[in-house]
């Protein structure tokens, strides 16, 4: 499904990977609000993975309606990420894609994620395990019997199928560098083993997330790279996507955080769903409110900003009010409602940018259930 997308679509915009947000319940509202080419999990540790855990397994949960999906990895021993991906391909999946870009001290800090921009061959071995895993995982999986059960198990519970007659991709997600900027060097690198993809995230690791996105370093990865680039980096709406894909010639764009409380981001009308009233759905939905940390910070929306509350307000917090509700419905779905303050700053992430919204925020940062959200929006 991933190769044919690559072949036939010229602009491919996908949902980012993102740890704490991109979970199962979210992934179904973005494809239904904003319907993206493609979708990646949150990460997951390639070493845990094997060990076969209900819960390590369940952060792979996914739907039928959520393909083409890839499931990321990380990690750095090429045998784990071997009998990782055999486990991915079991599951059904599309694609799979390799960390080498997270910056958090407890992934790059332990030699994965970025880190591997610093050992090349180490990264060149870790596409290579994986790639043999996808050729092999037909006939072999792991000897682990209780693995190969909880495999089984998670399918007819998530109701999905493995299709062995899948081309299951494999994708790198890096940066363009460590401490400096190597774009060229590290794509052509990353390229001796041809991956299908690679996405790009426009910074260094030295910079995580700080500064701008420097979209000129994707624009000199699509020039050397013989395999399609994804762009990434600081894309807040349909209009910024645009403007990447002129600006760089690349074949995907991909965005994180502008889906977070604005899953329609991918469409050209950025409104499916919203209703909203007389105010731009890109008011509305601001979404410069999730930061690598997790939290969910408040920035108030232009029409705020000029001193004039919008019209049509209720209405907004009425429409508002049904995404929310059904994204927590579909979060209590999949996980169950013991951690439920997980989803908070979710919820608080659509009320932004007009009046009522702070108040509405307050009260989302305090839901503990199902219950709590219906009597906050009645
Ligand atoms: C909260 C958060 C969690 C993230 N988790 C992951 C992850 O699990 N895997 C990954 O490759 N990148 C992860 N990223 C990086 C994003 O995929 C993306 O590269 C980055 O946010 C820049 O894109 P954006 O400006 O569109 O958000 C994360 C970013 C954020 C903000």
């Amino acid at each position: 499904m991933i190769k044919n997308l690559l072949k036939n679509k010229k602009q491919i915009l996908a949902l980012a990977p993102m740890d704490g947000y991109t979970d199962c319940a979210f992934r179904e509202i973005v494809k239904k609000y904003g319907n993206p080419d493609l979708l990646f999990t949150e990460f997951v540790n390639a070493q845990g993975l094997i060990r076969a855990t209900d819960k390590l397994v369940d952060i792979l949960r996914y739907t039928e309606i959520q393909r083409p999906i890839a499931a990321q990895l990380f990690g750095r021993e090429p045998e784990y990420f071997y009998q990782a991906a055999l486990v991915v391909c079991k599951l059904g999946f599309d694609g799979i894609d390799i960390n080498m870009g997270c910056p958090a001290k407890n992934i790059a800090g332990k030699g994965g994620g970025a880190a591997l921009i610093r050992e090349p061959e180490l990264a060149l071995d870790i596409i290579k395990a994986v790639k043999q895993a996808v050729a092999d995982y037909r006939e072999r999986l792991s000897d682990q019997n209780d693995l190969v059960d909880l495999i089984e198990k998670k399918k007819k519970e998530w109701n999905i199928k493995e299709d062995q007659s899948r081309e299951i991709t494999i994708s790198i997600k890096t940066r363009t560098g460590y401490d400096e900027d190597i774009t060229e060097e590290w794509i052509e690198t990353l390229n001796k083993v041809k991956p299908d993809f690679i996405s790009l995230h426009a910074r260094t690791f030295k910079q995580a997330y700080k500064g701008e996105a420097d979209w000129g370093a994707i624009k000199r990865a699509v020039k050397v790279s013989k395999v399609p680039i994804i762009g990434n980096g600081d894309v807040k709406s349909f209009a910024d996507a645009q403007k990447m894909f002129k600006q760089t010639g690349c074949s995907g764009v991909m965005i994180g955080r502008g889906a977070v409380g604005k899953p329609s981001v991918f469409r050209v009308e950025e409104k499916v769903g919203f209703k909203s009233g007389d105010i731009e759905p890109a008011v509305i939905f601001n979404n410069s409110n999730v930061s690598a940390k997790g939290a969910c910070l408040r920035r108030q929306g232009p029409c705020q900003e000029a001193g004039k509350p919008a019209s049509g307000w209720k209405t907004q917090i009425s429409e508002a009010g049904k995404i929310v509700l059904e994204h927590a419905k579909l979060y209590v779905e999949y996980k169950g409602e013991k951690r439920f303050y997980e989803m908070r700053k979710h919820l608080m992430s659509y009320f932004s940018g007009f009046e009522g919204a702070k108040k509405m925020r307050v009260k989302m940062s305090k839901v503990n259930g199902l219950k709590d959200v219906a009597r906050c929006l009645s």
